[in-house]
């Protein structure tokens, strides 16, 4: 089955020009001025639109057993969602109990995947160590198409990473070419403040940021950084929300450390006025980590996106009904941390980013998918318009208008934290596979056509890297 998307502007990472692009075999097959319609050939007009890669969001967590309970979206119901806001392809997290076997988690995902309707991938957590950790990460890497490993530096008493974790699944990344990535909070100051606030007689949900401030996210993605300056690995820091992470991330790119950094659309756009809302459901649909903050550390935000400090954007898609954070009500420890957005990051992005003059159209492109293709290495099959790409393609239109709300959307969530806003621009129609499968505010998905996407090691760089490691001797890459 072919799709030619027939007079729009492409609009890569690196450059706009017009032209058709025709898809066939899941893949984009031409790409050039007045190309003809194959036989059967779906044609989509994209006359006054912006053909673009389809949106990467490199952070979810469909259906994640976390707190209690388990994030009510799914993985079919969620990638619906992302298909419907131009998103085809998520990296969701495989998040092994304590002691849990990494293997066993990681089958465990792949199974909760296969109803997904876009592509997926998955990014594994180290939530303690032995020997075992050790050996399945190399399984993961070798035989599993999995290139980044994930550290929570937060819940204390769940699934946190210490100090010694980081520093052993860090030098293990290195050697197998793996990227590792964090939640930069310290933990332990968290477990703290929480305490404090509460037997202080705070148990509502404004002690949630009160107990997570931005110093804690800012040392711990301090300490990350030095941790992967010392073993001379590269980084990725996962939504940072505030001045002083960026600033750590900087600092670090400064001096020529390779660290990326990813912003949330919600930490974009949503303040943590809202933490006081005198509506208990308002606020507590809001509790995420790290929270939501202030508009200096908005404008900080945009700011490392537009000078290229931040380079991915994200969701954190963990959706959370009000009946499950109902839970915290007495006790704001207890409300399930987690928002949505994975249907509205494009949109949001695009309306605050490009139709503010933020950012241009080729890097609203770079910060919604192609930097993130990048980083974790499917890219050019993913992140771009040419010629043997995967056909996700993304039609944007910008002159259509919307009001973001839950009861229109598509997310299985009964908040949107973008509720009520007003956008201009966003996707007609969303091709995955080469197949059109949202048109026009109708979605055509296939529960489980979505594919597991293998992302390979970053053996070449990382052979220069191990050779320059200071305090270990080269270890070889196993092909
Ligand atoms: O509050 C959040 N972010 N929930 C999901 C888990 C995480 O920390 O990413
Ligand atoms: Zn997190
Ligand atoms: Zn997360």
């Amino acid at each position: 089955m072919s799709t030619l998307i027939k007079g729009g502007t492409v609009v890569n990472a690196e450059q706009s020009f017009q032209a058709d692009v025709i898809c066939d075999g899941g893949l984009i097959k031409a790409i050039g001025p007045d190309l003809e319609a194959p036989a059967g050939a779906t044609v989509v007009d994209a006359g006054g639109q912006y053909v673009m890669p389809g949106g990467i969001d490199p952070h979810t967590h469909m259906q994640l057993p976390f707190m209690g309970t388990v994030a009510s979206e799914d993985f079919e119901s969620g990638t619906s969602a992302g298909l419907a806001g131009g998103t085809t392809m998520i990296i969701d997290f495989v998040i092994p109990g304590p002691q849990q076997n990494l293997m066993e988690a990681y089958k465990q995902w792949r199974e909760w995947a296969e109803k997904s309707v876009s592509d997926y991938s998955f990014h594994v957590a180290i939530t303690w160590w032995d020997d075992s950790v050790h050996d399945d990460m190399g399984t993961l890497v070798r035989d599993h198409g999995v290139n980044s490993f994930k550290h929570f530096m937060a819940y204390k008493g769940a699934i946190m990473a210490d100090d010694e974790i980081l520093v052993n699944s860090f030098a293990r990344s290195l050697e197998l070419g793996a990227i590792p990535t964090v939640h930069a909070e310290n933990g332990e100051l968290v477990f703290r403040l929480q305490k404090e606030l509460f037997e202080k007689g705070i148990t509502g949900p404004e002690g949630h940021p009160l107990s997570r401030p931005p110093e804690c996210e800012g040392e711990a993605a301090n300490r990350a950084i030095r941790i992967a300056e010392v073993l001379k690995v590269p980084l990725y820091v996962v939504h940072n929300s505030c001045r002083q992470s960026l600033e750590a991330i900087t600092r670090a790119r400064n001096e020529g450390q390779r660290v990326f950094g990813e912003v949330l659309a919600g930490h974009l756009l949503v303040d943590d006025s809202i933490y006081r809302h005198k509506d208990f459901d308002t606020a507590a649909a809001h509790v995420m980590s790290p929270p939501f903050r202030s508009s200096e550390h908005q404008d900080a935000l945009w700011k490392g996106l537009q000078s290229g400090n931040l380079q991915t954007t994200a969701t954190d898609h963990c959706c959370f009904c009000a009946d499950q954070k109902a839970a915290g009500k007495d006790d704001f420890r207890l409300i399930p941390n987690g928002t949505g957005g994975v249907e509205n990051r494009m949109e949001v992005l695009w309306h605050h980013g490009v139709n503010t003059g933020k950012l241009t159209m080729n890097e609203f492109v770079k910060v919604t998918s192609t930097n993130a293709a990048q980083i974790f290495n499917v890219y050019p099959r993913k992140g771009s318009i040419s010629v043997g790409a995967d056909a996700d393609i993304v039609v944007w239109d910008p002159e259509a208008t919307k009001t973001i709300s839950s009861k229109t959307d598509h997310q299985n969530v009964d908040y949107n934290i973008f509720e009520g806003m007003q956008i201009k621009g966003c996707p007609s129609h969303t091709i995955s596979q080469g197949n059109v499968v949202y048109a026009n505010g109708e979605l055509r998905v296939e529960r489980g056509a979505g594919r597991y996407i293998d992302r390979p090691p970053f053996a070449p760089y990382y052979d220069a890297l191990q050779k320059q490691a200071r305090h270990a001797e080269p270890v070889a890459v196993k092909r």
